[in-house]
This record gives structure tokens, sequence and C-alpha cells, in this order.
């Protein structure tokens, strides 16, 4: 197999949660350029219309659709992946990008905030996987990308339930590559630092903020959405055919910064 192929996508069916915005969007480009197709997933479908169309721009022969769900709620993500795999089509990769934060300090964390958090960016992405791990293993066949964060590795001023979850993420990855490996299903996770996305944006446009991250950072500069497009076409393809429960920090050099 030659380079070309082993990171390709071509034949690739991917599924893409939180794909309206932000990484999820900037993914859903990078992954139509990378000759896969597409079913993308988040709560608000008109965004998600038109992630499809830019998709389409992109690759006029793209398979393309998209779901509406909260993941959230179990039964929606139940949903979601029987009518997106009704009539034998199957998800190739799952991309469990879906999350949210609310910065807060740990004295102020409300239950309400707690449970929001950790019910979306960890008890959501279990389900999912859960959900489209069934059906990999029934076809012996998958790769799943779950998206934590270098906040669920190292100490960040994200907030404590961001951390708790993405840590949670990073954990949940190993034991389900665990389970999964001797089904060929790979499960592996990428651990972004900071990208300019409708989330990071305030925050970097504060110049004493964003001067503190370019100091802790050895590439002295945040990353842009579209460098998550090749880590992520390396996990979900066959480039890593030996590469399982596996976290690739996509930071610039961060999390190995000492000093
Ligand atoms: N992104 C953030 N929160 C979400 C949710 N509840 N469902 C789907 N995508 C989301």
């Amino acid at each position: 197999m030659d380079a070309g192929q082993m990171f390709s996508l071509v034949g690739k069916r991917v599924m893409i949660t939180g794909a309206s915005r932000g990484i999820g969007r900037g993914l859903a480009h990078g992954l139509a350029r990378a000759g896969g197709d597409l079913v993308l997933v988040a709560r608000d479908k008109k965004t998600l219309a038109q992630v499809e169309d830019e998709c389409r721009e992109i690759r006029a022969d793209i398979d393309v659709s998209s779901y509406s769900c909260n993941i959230r709620e179990p039964e929606q993500v139940r949903q979601t992946v029987a009518e997106s795999t009704k009539n034998g089509k199957r998800i190739d990769v799952l991309v469990n990008n879906a999350g949210l934060n609310i910065r807060t300090p740990a004295l102020e964390v409300t239950e309400e905030q707690w449970q929001t958090i950790l019910d979306t960016d960890l008890r959501g992405a279990f389900f999912f996987a859960q959900e489209v791990g069934r059906q990999m293993v029934a076809n012996q066949s998958g790769s799943i990308i779950n998206v934590s964060s270098v906040g669920g590795h190292v100490a960040l001023r994200t907030g404590v339930a961001y951390a708790a979850a993405k840590a949670g993420v990073i954990q949940m990855t190993k034991v389900l590559a665990l389970e999964w490996g001797r089904d060929k299903v790979r499960v592996n996770c990428i651990a972004p630092w900071y990208f300019r996305t409708p989330l990071t944006e305030k925050l970097l446009d504060d110049p004493a903020y964003l001067g503190e991250i370019v100091a802790r950072t050895p590439l002295r500069r945040v990353g842009e959405v579209a460098e998550l497009v090749g880590p992520t076409v390396f996990l979900a393809s066959d480039a890593s055919s030996y590469v399982t429960g596996h976290t690739l920090f996509v930071d610039g050099g961060m999390s190995i910064y000492g000093f």
C-alpha cells in the first residue's frame, strides 16, 4: 500500500458529532477533502445544513447527511445511530467531538453546571461510542477518535468539571480499546490545546491571555483547526492500523513544556 492509499478516507463513512461549528466543522471540511463520506451530527439542524453544503462545495461527489441529536439524551443517540445506519449503511469512523465547557472556579461550581458538563463531555461521548461501537464490533472493523483536551492531562484554568470529563475521555478510550481490540475496532483520542474556534475566540482576543498561552507553547502560537485534520486522518485511516488506546496531543508541544 503506498502512502497515498494508506492515508486515504475514500470509501469510508465518517460520523462527526458537534459538526456544526468549531473543531467539528473544521474536521468535516478536512475529512471531506481527504475523500471521506460524512454523517454530521449536532443539535442545530440549520447550521448542520450549512456545513453539509460547505462539504458538497469541497467535493461534489461526497455522500453527506446530517442528523439533529442532543447527545445528553441517550435515546436520541440510539435513534441517530439507528437511522444513519439503515439499509445496511455502516459507520467506519466515529469522531466523537461534541462537547462544551462552562468555566467556573471550583468553589463556585453548581450541581447543575457539573451535571451539564459531565453529561455532555463524558456521558454523551460514552453512549455515542457505545452505540457506534456496537455496530463496529458486529462489522469487525472500525476506528473511533474521541476528542479530549490537553486539559484532560495537565491542570489548566479551564475549570474542574471540564478537566474531570476530559480526563475521563482519555481513560475511557483505553478501556474501549482494550475491550474492542479483538473485534478489530480501534479507539484513540486526540487532545488539542488552544485552537481558534468560536468557543475560544473571545479569550484569544485578549492580548495578555494570548501572550501567556503562546509563552507556554514551544511552537509559540495557537493552533488553526485545519491542523487537527492530519492527526484525525491518521487515526481514522489504515495508516494507524496498529495504533489503539493512544492519546495524540495536538498542542504545539505544550504538554511537554516543564519550564
Ligand atoms: N454540543 C454541545 N452540547 C451538545 C449536545 N448536548 N448535543 C450535541 N452536541 C452538543
